[in-house]
């Protein structure tokens, strides 16, 4: 495929509130890429890019989103149309929780569990493969010569992590999903790849401060969310990562992924690359594992040993 100019397109990127996606967001539009921000709310840094003015006329709207119900994904294609973007060329479902503890393994989800549901699973997961299908869709119809969906996977997508199965469950299947489309890019041009980063100091890990113990001062570094978008756009502007390419981001080092027989992020680490260090701090795992043995009536903490 070749290389998509983000210049004079448009994308819609859930998420884009806050964090890595808004990082996104501000980077596309300062290349004349409009932008669409689909999120429950916008955090104080993203306000202004709705009233600035960007490069080449690009626009950047805001429609408040949550992305777990279907018809508000829905109308979103509409809505842009509406406001006159058009259909979009990008679609970036980017909106993500760190399995907090009202819908987690081991806490569970209140509301979830009486529709059988984990809403870390419908936000991390089900909303980025829906948006996926309608972003297809609108792609074909409007006969677009070249589009892209990227996703936002993890390096909990290639490591489980005890502390919170569910969002490492979540994010291996965004990367199967997304090397489950790599075909789409010969076929018709569609792009699908996802970046898979490692720790990054976003309001993610400031709303579920209980698992900072896993970032081991002083051994690792967090990355910054620059790097992250900036790989992003490689994703959609590089001829040489097709679809289907998971991208590890690092600090300083981004790898993309292979599809069999990947060392992994651990000899990455072996090998002095930063901004990896998720499993290292083992404290949230272990108080998890105590959280079950309370089931059993354990008074003192379990013991732990690390496996791997
Ligand atoms: N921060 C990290 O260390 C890290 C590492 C790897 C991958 N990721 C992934 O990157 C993506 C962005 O994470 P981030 O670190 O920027 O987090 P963030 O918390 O800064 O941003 C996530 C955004 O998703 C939005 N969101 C959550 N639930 C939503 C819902 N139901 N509907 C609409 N929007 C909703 C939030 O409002 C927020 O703006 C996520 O998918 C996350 O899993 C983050």
């Amino acid at each position: 495929m070749p290389p998509i100019n983000v210049q004079g397109k448009f994308a819609i990127i859930t998420g884009a509130g806050s964090g890595i996606n808004l990082c996104f967001a501000r980077l596309l539009l300062s290349k004349g890429c409009s932008v669409l921000i689909a999120d429950l709310s916008l955090t104080p840094p993203a306000e202004p890019l709705l009233t600035a003015t960007h490069p080449h006329g690009a626009r950047c709207l805001f429609k408040p989103t949550d992305v777990t119900i279907f018809s508000q994904l829905e109308s979103l294609f509409p809505f842009a149309i509406s406001s006159g973007l058009g259909v979009p060329d990008i679609v970036v479902p980017g909106a993500g929780i760190f399995e907090p503890e009202w819908s987690s393994f081991y806490h569970g989800d209140p509301v979830g569990e009486a529709e059988s549901r984990y809403r870390t699973i419908d936000v991390n997961l089900v909303h980025p493969i829906k948006l996926t299908r309608l972003a297809i869709s609108e792609f074909l119809k409007a006969k677009k010569p070249e589009a892209a969906v990227i996703h936002c996977s993890s390096i909990a997508g290639q490591v489980g992590k005890l502390g919170t199965p569910i969002y490492s469950a979540t994010k291996f299947g965004i990367s199967g999903f997304v090397r489950s489309m790599a075909e789409l890019e010969g076929a018709f041009n569609i792009r699908i790849s996802a970046v898979a980063p490692g720790i990054i100091k976003t309001p993610l890990w400031e709303k579920n401060p209980e698992k900072l113990v896993m970032f081991v001062e002083g051994k690792d570094e967090w990355i910054e969310p620059e790097e992250v978008a900036e790989a992003m756009l490689r994703l959609v502007e590089d001829a040489e990562l097709p679809g289907g390419t998971v991208l590890e981001v690092a600090k300083d080092n981004q790898r993309v992924v292979a599809y069999f027989n990947d060392p992994g992020p651990r000899e990455a680490v072996r090998k002095g690359t930063k901004g990896l260090s998720l499993g290292r701090g083992q404290e949230f795992d272990f108080k998890m594992l105590n959280v079950l043995a309370k089931e059993r009536g354990d008074t003192v903490p379990v013991e732990v040993k690390k496996q791997h």
